[in-house]
């Protein structure tokens, strides 16, 4: 169709491997690349073509992996370049794509770029970072930042360096200096360790918080009071908005486009938060030579808090609100870019907790009523590791047992202050630490399901003797034989990757419905999104009943469904099904 690049995207589907939490190969406690290579038939078998690794490069894992202090070495616990290569190489010889994690609007404070650049003004590495003077300093002397901005996981953007009397600007960590895009000796560098890897065979990146690299060059206070822990939520979010989408952002990543990605065969997708569907056509617009895709924040940001506190809060979000958000993407982006699909990943809670049950009864009909909905849409399918066999949230009894650096700067900014009582801010954490995604990969019933031999580096779910791969491959009706089945008929027919889309109950607090249509084809995709039986004169694809809400077809035929048997025009609890047809005949 309009990009050369558009048949690739619309018949990948991603697996994304966290590699710290997903197989150990050696007994350290810490999921290495060997152990990705032993469970490449286990990935084949699913279905999926490409994996988007986590970052595997040197790190002094303040943010697991997110601060690189060496892009061109591996994580001495993963393993070595010849593990790297040799995981390239089985990996093609399956047909399979590697993604690497492109972390370059910051590096760790260890990489030798930052160890210099804070040695001295003069260095030549001085103007890598974004350094500031200070904008005054107390009575007491202390120096005071050069803006109210707060990052993601502290309470100021800024950290005073005593050497050069100056800050310097961190998004995210103090460990996470941001570097400073408009140095070209910076773009050019990152330029040429993309080609380094590109060069090794991998094929694309997955571009961390990439819409944040251009920073406004005045760097003007966030709007609200951020200084005023009651709102330290909302400000996070105000902070960040000063940062993302800045004025030369299109600029570099056009940039880049010519620079390294267009020598090669490359796919790509950038984490952007705070984008809407205008700033979705420009980053990801076919026409538009940047990037392939976009991951928006939007469906997963509809659970916030109402307080004002971010991210921390158990609520869960209204099926209509979700239902709305995922059409105006679904809807805004046709034919003009491409959507990348997600319920999860290594920064977000398990799927099925937040969005389906995962109640014994209910997980893994819910589990494959999450998979039909999000598969048979519009746009790049991502599967985070251990949702296909309907891996579950976590609830650790101590904040110390909680590893992540979000989770931990969250409780101190809250309960100590005392904002958020402790019992109700471990129900947030229970609810969405970065946690969930990264207990390890259940692989059987044995002892630490079979992730490592030694002592897992964050404990296990206690519920794997019950979820695990082993027990999922082995029962045809797992949320695992689900999934592979939805890669399939992705592959098989076009109107799933290429039909337009419309969505069919959009007041509905139950029933999430959508039809699909190419020149040719129909396909109706119905669900309940909820754990009581509904009514729904369409659920059996009846032509009448069809036409009634506006879907013209013939010929219906069930191709999914996650019961074993058809309760017709009544949806039984989380039932999904789909129907395809054809265009009525003229
Ligand atoms: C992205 C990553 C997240 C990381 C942050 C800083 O949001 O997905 O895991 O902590 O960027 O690199």
């Amino acid at each position: 169709m309009t990009s050369p690049r558009r048949s690739v995207l619309d018949n990948a589907v991603v697996y994304q491997i966290y590699p710290r939490s997903f197989k150990d190969s050696d007994g350290d406690g810490i999921g290495d690349i060997r152990g990705i290579c032993e469970k490449l038939d286990y990935l084949e078998q699913l279905g999926v073509d490409v994996l988007w690794l986590s970052p595997i490069f040197a790190s002094p894992n303040d943010d697991n992996g997110y601060d690189i202090s060496d892009y061109r070495a591996i994580m001495k616990e993963f393993g070595t370049m010849a593990d790297v290569e040799e995981l390239i190489a089985q990996a093609r010889q399956r047909g399979m794509r590697i993604l690497l994690d492109l972390v370059v609007n910051h590096t760790s404070d260890e990489h030798e770029w930052f160890r210099q650049s804070c040695s001295s003004k003069d260095n030549p590495y001085r103007d890598y970072y974004i350094w500031r003077d200070p904008a005054g300093y107390s009575e007491d002397g202390t120096p005071l930042p050069p803006n109210n901005w707060i990052s993601a996981f502290s309470p100021s953007a800024w950290e005073f360096d005593e050497t050069t009397g100056q800050f310097y600007l961190h998004m995210f960590s103090p460990k996470q200096p941001d570097l400073n895009w408009e140095n070209p000796e910076v773009r050019r560098e990152v330029y040429d360790l993309m080609r380094f890897w590109l060069d090794k065979g991998v094929g694309g990146f997955r571009m961390d918080v990439i819409n944040l690299i251009s920073k406004p060059q005045e760097l003007i206070d966030a709007p609200l009071a951020v200084n005023d822990p009651a709102v330290a939520g909302g400000s996070r979010e105000s902070s960040l908005a000063m940062s993302v989408n800045g004025p030369r952002v299109h600029e570099f990543l056009q940039e880049m486009r010519r620079e390294v990605l267009d020598d090669y065969d490359t796919l790509t997708v950038g984490e952007t938060p705070i984008t809407t569907v205008e700033d979705g056509i420009l980053y990801a617009g076919f026409e538009r030579g940047e990037l392939d895709m976009i991951f928006t924040f939007e469906h997963v940001s509809l659970d916030f808090s109402e307080q004002g506190w971010g991210k921390w809060s158990d609520r869960r979000t209204s099926l209509s609100a979700l239902t709305a958000t995922l059409e105006h993407w679904q809807k805004g982006l046709e034919d003009r870019a491409w959507n990348s699909l997600y319920w999860n990943n290594h920064d977000q809670p398990r799927a099925v907790s937040r969005f389906g049950n995962d109640s014994p009864e209910y997980r893994v009909v819910s589990a494959c009523m999450l998979g039909t909905v999000l598969h048979m849409m519009c746009g790049t399918p991502y599967i985070y590791q251990g949702e296909e066999i309907g891996m579950t949230n976590v609830s650790f009894p101590e904040i110390d047992d909680y590893d992540d650096l979000e989770t931990h700067d969250a409780y101190d900014t809250y309960v100590r202050s005392g904002i958020i009582s402790h019992e109700q801010m471990m129900r947030f954490i229970a609810a969405k630490s970065r946690d969930n995604a990264r207990t390890p990969m259940q692989w059987d019933e044995s002892e630490h399901a079979g992730f490592t031999t030694g002592t897992p580096w964050l404990p296990l779910n206690p519920n794997y003797p019950e979820i695990n791969a082993r027990a999922a491959v082995a029962d045809p009706h797992s949320v695992y034989h689900h999934y592979r089945r939805l890669i399939a008929l992705r592959r098989e027919y076009p109107v799933i990757r290429r039909g337009s889309f419309h969505l069919l109950e959009p007041d509905s607090e139950t029933i999430f419905s959508y039809a699909r249509a190419t020149a040719e084809d129909r396909l109706v995709v119905v669900a309940n999104v909820s754990a009581t039986t509904v009514e729904c004169d369409y659920a059996a694809a009846s032509p009448a009943a069809l036409q009634r809400r506006g879907v013209e077809g013939a010929g219906w035929q069930l191709i999914s469904s996650n019961y074993a048997d058809d309760a017709g025009s009544v949806l039984r609890p989380y039932e999904a099904k789909v129907y395809l047809g054809h265009a009525p005949q003229s």
